[in-house]
């Protein structure tokens, strides 16, 4: 339990009292101002960033542990410091087999953060940062610490009362979400990983549609069961939908959902396949978000589309060169079958504007390894020609802390996408600008609809863990879609 709650860090028993400190300022109050002043004293800690100095029994205090982490210079103490702060804290204390810890919250009104900001962001840090991924150990080493308390003022206490209960909500679907990106894919084949979603959506009581192979074929889904083809894991289709009564506008979020991508026949070279696990991770963050607004209640209708496929070579597999019919009547040519996410999400684009005609669409996928090269492992590439969108996606991910850039969508490109044979192909004749073409691609099946593309090959997942957040997936995009959609309500 993660909770807000005025202590006395003085007069009260404490087991462990967590406090940020500032290299160049006093970011405190009262008497964690004076532990913070104390333990600046000594030689080996100044408060610069990730130092770390544990103190035990501190006389004057009833606390038997304190963890002073530093924090690095004021000015750029911004949310995300204050995140990893937070997320940091808990680690150490998990590391440490603690069971409760109380955080102490700065007051200064200096601070590049406003005090929601701060609280809402060491909420994030300290729930994120509490999760251990430990389903496949056989001894569960790390236990997440049972109780967590934000140590604030009693009026600060009162005015964040509703703040808690949205955080919290977000970072249970960011965390659903990283579980589903970490699970092997051996244990979330397509209809076990669309079980998964179905029955964590009935339980936050939102309406699920499952599309199976039989219904696929029936609805002309002709690009998904193209990528499907070489797998016995046959595909599906999973519909969620919050539609609260009263709803004026329909957004619909549309993930990627390659439990598996070999890359089928044109099959990727071992180093490559390793990670591709995760290439469901656009259909996590899809699913998760869903399940999350039924507990943020926005009054609006969202439709989660998710494809889910597996992409492998076999004697019945997709050949490049073949020409397949999308959902929506045009040819594709497969000029390379690694290109398979761009083939699910078309399908599932033309479905969900054709049977739910959203305001808005916004697709999320791991789709390309172009887009890592241009920005690294930490930023998505934001892909739209609808300037108002673009506007308020950056917004929300500057928000949450989760990172993005804006890419062109230069119509001359489109030129690279020609089949001779085909409307389209599904793979660029240049070698460059491969996150972009793979854009332009989805581009071609969006008609009308305002519409954006996020590419999280990137930070869908990491190998290193920092602050908040371990090895294995992130959940990128579940805070960021909550949020962007509480904007467009
Ligand atoms: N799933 C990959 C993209 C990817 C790469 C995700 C690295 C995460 C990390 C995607 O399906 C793919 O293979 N894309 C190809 C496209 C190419 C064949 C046009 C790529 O990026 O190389
Ligand atoms: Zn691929
Ligand atoms: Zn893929």
């Amino acid at each position: 339990m993660i909770e807000l709650r005025s202590i006395d860090t003085q007069k009260s028993p404490i087991a462990t009292l967590a406090i940020p400190v500032c290299e160049d300022a006093d970011i405190h109050k009262g008497s964690v101002a004076s532990l913070a002043a104390k333990a600046k004293k000594l030689k080996e800690f100044s408060g610069k960033k990730d130092e770390e100095l544990i103190l035990y029994n501190l006389p004057g205090t009833k606390t038997e542990r304190i963890i002073f982490l530093g924090v690095g210079k004021r000015e750029k103490l911004d949310a995300e410091k204050l995140r990893s702060f937070a997320g940091k804290a808990v680690k150490t204390g998990i590391k440490k087999n603690l069971s409760d810890m109380v955080i102490a919250v700065p007051v200064n009104e200096n601070l590049p953060v406003d005090s929601a900001g701060a609280i809402k962001a060491m909420l994030e840090g300290a729930c994120l940062g509490n999760h251990v991924f430990d389903k496949y150990k056989k001894e569960k080493k790390l236990k997440p610490l049972k109780h967590i308390i934000l140590s604030v003022d009693p009026d600060t206490v009162k005015a964040n009362a509703k703040l808690t209960h949205r955080v919290m909500a977000m970072c249970a679907g960011t965390i659903i979400a990283r579980d589903w990106v970490s699970t092997p894919s051996n244990d979330k084949k397509p209809d076990q990983f669309s079980r998964a979603i179905v029955s964590l959506a009935k339980k936050a009581k939102l309406k699920t549609t499952v599309l199976d192979e039989k219904a696929l074929k029936q609805g002309k889904f002709g690009a998904i069961l193209a990528v499907g083809a070489g797998s016995q894991n046959k595909p599906r289709l999973v519909l969620l939908e919050h539609a609260p009564k009263g709803a004026q506008k329909t957004i619909a979020l549309v993930g990627k959902g390659v439990t598996f991508d070999s890359g089928g026949i044109n099959l990727k070279p071992s180093g490559s396949l390793e990670d591709m696990k995760t290439d469901m991770s656009g259909a996590a963050a899809v699913a998760a978000t869903l399940i999350t607004l039924s507990k943020l209640k926005p009054k609006i209708r969202v439709i989660g589309v998710i494809p889910i496929v597996e992409n492998m070579p076999s004697g019945t597999a997709t050949r490049p060169g073949d020409i397949i019919k999308s959902h929506d009547g045009k040819t594709i040519e497969i000029g390379n079958t690694d290109a398979e996410g761009r083939l699910i999400l078309i399908d599932a684009m033309s479905y969900a504007q054709k049977k739910y005609r959203p305001e808005i669409m916004i697709d999320i996928a791991t789709l390309t390894g172009a887009c890592v090269v241009a920005l690294g492992e930490k930023i998505a590439g934001l892909f739209t020609s609808d300037d108002e969108l673009a506007d308020i996606v950056m917004q929300s991910g500057k928000e949450t802390g989760e990172r993005l850039w804006r890419m062109p969508l230069p119509d001359d490109y489109k030129e690279l996408l020609k089949s001779d044979t085909a409307d389209i192909s599904n793979m660029s004749s240049s070698r460059w600008g491969g996150a972009i073409t793979a854009a332009l691609f989805l581009s071609e099946f969006v008609g009308d609809t305002r519409w954006a593309h996020v590419d999280i090959a990137g930070p869908a997942s990491i190998k290193k863990g920092h602050g908040y957040c371990d090895a294995g997936g992130t959940g990128f995009g579940v805070r960021l879609f909550c949020d962007l959609i509480e904007r467009l309500t």
